[in-house]
């Protein structure tokens, strides 16, 4: 007995000396009870803080963090910058669980949920409006089915602008300016197809090889939207940036299935929602930091030019049609009605 009270009496003075909530701890893990920690989902992009889509996504993390529905139950840790690697590894993690969720170019994800690529076919949209359009009609929810069914649940999209080609020999006028240039491609075969179709050779490189690639002269190009062009600082090895405007691909934030399966109908609700509204805002800074990389890329001595002919580009491009459209049934054709109904097209 009294040895009893005397092994009680040191445990006593030794949980006093404990801070309050290790205690808690240490007595909810004896009593068996489970504790309900909150659950931390990786979320990877390649851009870096300050860009539209970068911003989007922060914001996506703190309206989760704010949201009483989720009581704290997801938080988001989010890598940009490509610190967990390109696109493709991206997805591949995402793939096989190492990561929750990523925001990418629906151009790779291609490789990954076949329907995807419809949205990379070139001269597809008229323009940004046609896109929106699309991807909030019946097609854009085919779309997003698709994806889901690939393992990749879509919860919105970001803008990604129209896509244009840049290098650092000389201005692409005509498609025949384009010829025996060596352009970094995307890891899509459509993109690669683009480029062999206008005579350049693609070379397939993750984003964020771009730079070096550029400055090394492993590649005499590249083609993305204005905004990545100058975040990526490609235009200091680049100086024409030609407006053909070849494809609008946007970007998708894209959380695992398996993942997705497990949250409660309120918990994907409430994912859904700030998703959309990061995106709301993601769109709306774009057009300012667009603006912006317009100005910063033409003080530093860049040349934005106009081609000669936008038809001559599309004419060019037609093998692509050939190999690929056939795959997407009549997504192809919905898409392009979809376009006729814009008011200013
Ligand atoms: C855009 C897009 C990225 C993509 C990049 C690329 O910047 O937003 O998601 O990685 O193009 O060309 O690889």
């Amino acid at each position: 007995m009294a040895a009893q009270s005397g092994r009680l009496g040191f445990l006593t003075r030794w949980l006093r000396r404990l801070p309050l909530a290790v205690v808690a701890f240490l007595l909810l893990a004896c009593s068996g009870a489970e504790i309900d920690a909150p659950e931390r989902w990786v979320l990877s992009n390649v851009h870096i803080k300050g860009y539209p889509t970068a911003e989007g996504l922060v914001r996506f993390a703190e309206l989760l963090g704010e949201d009483p529905k989720l009581e704290g139950r997801i938080t988001i840790d989010l890598q940009l910058g490509g610190v967990l690697g390109n696109e493709k590894e991206t997805l591949e993690k995402l793939r096989f669980g190492a990561i929750q969720m990523a925001c990418v170019s629906a151009a790779p994800l291609q490789e990954f949920a076949p329907v995807s690529g419809v949205l990379a076919l070139p001269f597809l949209f008229e323009n940004g409006e046609h896109l929106w359009r699309v991807l909030d009609s019946e097609v854009g929810d085919e779309i997003a089915a698709g994806l889901t069914e690939a393992g990749f649940v879509p919860l919105a999209w970001y803008d990604a602008g129209a896509r244009s080609f840049y290098n650092r020999v000389r201005p692409i006028v005509r498609p025949e300016d384009l010829r025996g240039l060596k352009i970094r491609v995307q890891r899509s075969e459509m993109m690669r197809d683009l480029v062999e179709a206008l005579g350049a050779s693609p070379v397939a490189l993750g984003f964020k090889q771009v730079y070096t690639s550029l400055h090394t002269g492993a590649i005499d190009g590249a083609e993305n939207n204005l905004p990545s062009y100058r975040s990526e600082r490609h235009f200091e090895a680049s100086r024409f940036y030609s407006l053909d405007r070849h494809a609008i691909v946007p970007d998708v934030l894209v959380v695992a299935r398996e993942r997705w399966q497990e949250l409660s109908t309120g918990e994907q609700i409430a994912l859904r929602n700030a998703a959309q509204a990061s995106a709301r805002i993601q769109r709306e800074l774009w057009a300012d930091y667009r603006q912006k990389a317009v100005e910063t890329v033409t003080e530093a001595g860049c040349r934005i030019n106009e081609v000669e002919d936008p038809d001559a580009f599309r004419r060019a491009v037609q093998p692509v049609y050939e190999k690929h459209a056939g795959r997407y049934g009549d997504l192809v054709e919905r898409i392009r009605k979809l376009g006729a109904a814009t008011p200013d097209s």
